[in-house]
């Protein structure tokens, strides 16, 4: 599942390649908070020859401002990417998930900050191992709509599929990925049993608020981006999104140390980015 994007963007008319450069980083920030735009921002500014024109199209043309949310948000991403914090995941969160869970309980996860899905469908693949997929809902959620459709098809190059391969298997992996994809014409397209327990959909950390209640929050490599301020919104829409000792996942780079809300959360496997929500 899919939903389209809102209309997220207000320009001020703008005339001078500088006011054009204000207007889209505001854009930027206000959709997505990031504060280090790409380097192809220069580039998209840079192609726009006719400033007047490139403006009136991004008020008037979605295509052309699609184009410009793909210049600017950031969407690297891999399978099983940093195997230590699957491994994790898969030894120590998940096991304390069914022994703390009724063996009926819904497991809920959200990753926000999904791009092209491949941590959600990681996770999903984690859960599987663990004979806990068909009680399993991940919620996988960004705010770039081409990056959810692609997402929700699970069709991915097949020509990356071995380096994400090696990955799963340094992970602790109990299964192969192949047993996960078929394999055609060039793209590796990941089952609908996988998909069926996964909801794509739009969601801004910086404007949205929470829409579920989830045992796990798994949110790698979004919050770098982010200011301070920003970051702090976000770890507080994850801690009120998380049940009781819940546990939170963030990228390697990312710590709760210097944070505003690092109180909230209790240190799990802070070598691997894991902390779990405080008791009240
Ligand atoms: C580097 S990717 C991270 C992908 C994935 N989490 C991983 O670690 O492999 C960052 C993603 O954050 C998304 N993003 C940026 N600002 C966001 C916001 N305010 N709310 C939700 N997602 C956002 C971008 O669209 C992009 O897909």
């Amino acid at each position: 599942m899919c939903r389209n994007i809102r209309p997220l963007y207000n320009f001020e008319p703008a005339t001078t390649h500088g006011e054009v450069r204000n207007a889209a980083t505001q854009f930027v920030r206000k959709v997505s908070g990031m504060n280090k735009p790409s380097k192809a921002n220069e580039e998209a500014f840079n192609r726009a020859i006719d400033i007047d024109t490139y403006v009136q199209q991004l008020h008037s043309d979605p295509r052309e401002l699609s184009s410009l949310y793909e210049d600017l948000l950031i969407g690297v991403t891999r399978f099983f990417r940093d195997n230590d914090a699957f491994a994790a995941l898969e030894h120590r969160i998940i096991p304390d998930l069914v022994e703390r869970g009724k063996s009926e309980e819904q497991i809920r996860v959200w990753v926000p900050g999904c791009a092209t899905g491949q941590e959600a469908y990681s996770i999903a693949i984690l859960l599987h191992e663990a004979g806990l997929l068909e009680r399993t809902l991940v919620y996988a959620t960004d705010i770039n709509p081409q990056a959810l459709q692609s997402a929700a098809s699970g069709v991915f190059d097949a020509a990356r599929v071995p380096a994400f391969t090696q990955n799963h298997a340094a992970s602790g992996a109990t299964t192969s990925l192949s047993d996960y994809y078929t394999a055609a014409y060039g793209r590796a397209v990941f089952h609908k049993s996988l998909r069926e327990r996964m909801v794509f959909s739009d969601h801004s950390l910086a404007t949205d608020h929470v829409f579920a209640e989830v045992q796990l929050v798994s949110c790698r490599n979004v919050l770098i981006y982010f200011e301070r301020d920003l970051q702090d919104r976000a770890l507080g829409l994850f801690h009120d999104a998380l049940c009781h000792r819940g546990f939170l996942g963030l990228g390697s780079k990312e710590s709760l140390r210097f944070s505003g809300r690092s109180g909230d959360f209790d240190d799990f496997a802070p070598e691997q980015r894991i902390y779990r929500k405080a008791a009240p």
